[in-house]
């Protein structure tokens, strides 16, 4: 048996319910369920709403209880078979009696894979859907197919520009380029990632709060991340004095040991990482926060942190909120770094959504080759 156009018309309301844990699921991926009884009607639906809580398959047999029975599901990832901060959900399905089940995509997490073969072994139908479907379904979830698959965080570089592409004035002003819209964008994509990074010349500039204040993602543990390879970040900066234990500064072995003395006092944690060159290196910096459980990192500047980013190839996402005026003269340029000197290696990316925001564009941009699907590497 195939999968069938009623079959997508559910996969795309399970597709919408998943697209509802986009604050607070991760380091874990967004799925959404959907239940139908014996005779094709919906008895339960439901998403992964909160990382550490239920899983959207238990949610929407819940919500069927004995309804459940004899009927179908429709689940955007592979239902996971082990035990993790929750049972398997192969074994909810089988419980419930659950005749046939349709994935979008397969799990590519060692851990959690093979529920699709569980529930075979177990009498229960199981269809993959195809590639259309499984695109979307793991579009949903890039960031964390990164994750998963790479080891390193998904990066979303995200600036306010002028309309030539500025991200201060000559004079190093930056407050506000763009509108309140455009700020409250910003805010919610803060929302959705699990770190924040900055360069040491922002914080010295602008002295950012760099918190999250929207409060639609309840997961605790927000981090930020300052680069500052001699610790010059100053005592009196907000990272410093407002919840210190949210701040890592990444720094090299070039750091005086008065400065270190000093912003571990602070309650500041402090992250040496080898370098080959003066500057903090980016790999070695993603790694640990992948290890670290950060899937999803905003990068917001300055223009050297994303120049260091694009030169290393490091940029999955660019967000950009363009404000309608010309700023000119030598002000910085959103990115800065080595940059490219032939066209042929320009980093390329694709429009995906291009809209209106208050007065100013935003503008998404996110790498050619993230539409990997099936694949269980
Ligand atoms: N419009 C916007 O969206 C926006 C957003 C943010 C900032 N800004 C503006 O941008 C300006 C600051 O930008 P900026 O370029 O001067 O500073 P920056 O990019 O914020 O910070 C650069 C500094 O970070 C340190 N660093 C450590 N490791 C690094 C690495 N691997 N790559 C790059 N830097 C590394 C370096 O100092 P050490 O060598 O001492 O480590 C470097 O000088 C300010 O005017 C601010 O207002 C605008």
């Amino acid at each position: 048996m195939t999968t069938t156009d009623t079959d997508s018309g559910w996969m795309d309301r399970a597709l919408e319910l998943a697209a509802r844990g986009r604050c607070g699921t991760s380091p874990n991926p967004m799925v959404g369920a959907v239940v139908l009884d014996a005779a094709g009607s919906l008895v339960g639906e439901g998403f992964h709403a909160l990382f550490g809580g239920a899983h959207a398959e238990i949610v929407a047999l819940d919500a069927a209880a004995e309804r459940a029975r004899g009927g179908t599901m429709y689940v955007t990832l592979e239902p996971c078979a082990h035990h993790g901060k929750t049972p398997p959900c192969t074994e909810a399905v089988v419980s419930a009696e659950i005749l046939r089940v349709v994935v979008a995509m397969r799990d590519p997490n060692p851990e959690a894979r093979g529920g699709i073969e569980d529930l075979r072994r177990q009498g229960v139908a199981v269809e993959l859907c195809g590639a259309e479907v499984a695109k979307r379904a793991a579009a949903l979830n890039r960031r964390w197919l990164r994750w998963t698959r790479a080891r390193r965080p998904w990066v979303t570089l995200k600036a306010a520009v002028s309309l030539d592409g500025r991200i201060a004035t000559r004079a190093g002003e930056s407050h506000w380029i763009t509108g309140e819209a455009a700020r409250r964008r910003g805010h919610e994509l803060r929302e959705e990632h699990d770190a924040i990074l900055v360069g040491v010349g922002t914080v010295l500039a602008d002295n950012p709060r760099l918190t999250r204040r929207l409060g639609l993602n309840p997961v605790a543990g927000w981090r930020r991340v300052i680069l500052d390879s001699r610790l010059r970040t100053p005592s009196e900066s907000v990272v410093v004095r407002h919840n210190p234990e949210m701040t890592t500064i990444a720094h090299t072995a070039a750091a005086p040991a008065a400065n270190r003395e000093r912003l571990f006092g602070a309650g500041i944690r402090l992250l040496e990482l080898e370098t080959a060159s003066e500057r903090v290196d980016l790999h070695g910096l993603l790694a640990h926060l992948a290890g670290d459980g950060v899937a999803a990192l905003l990068v917001e500047g300055g223009a050297a942190v994303h120049g260091s980013f694009a030169d290393a190839g490091l940029v999955d996402e660019a967000v950009f909120f363009v404000a309608p005026m010309l700023l000119g003269g030598p002000a910085p340029s959103a990115v800065a770094g080595t940059g490219v000197a032939k066209l042929d290696l320009a980093h390329r990316f694709q429009f995906e959504r291009v809209g209106r925001c208050g007065p100013d564009l935003e503008l998404h941009a996110v790498t050619a080759g993230n539409g990997d699907v099936h694949g269980t590497g």
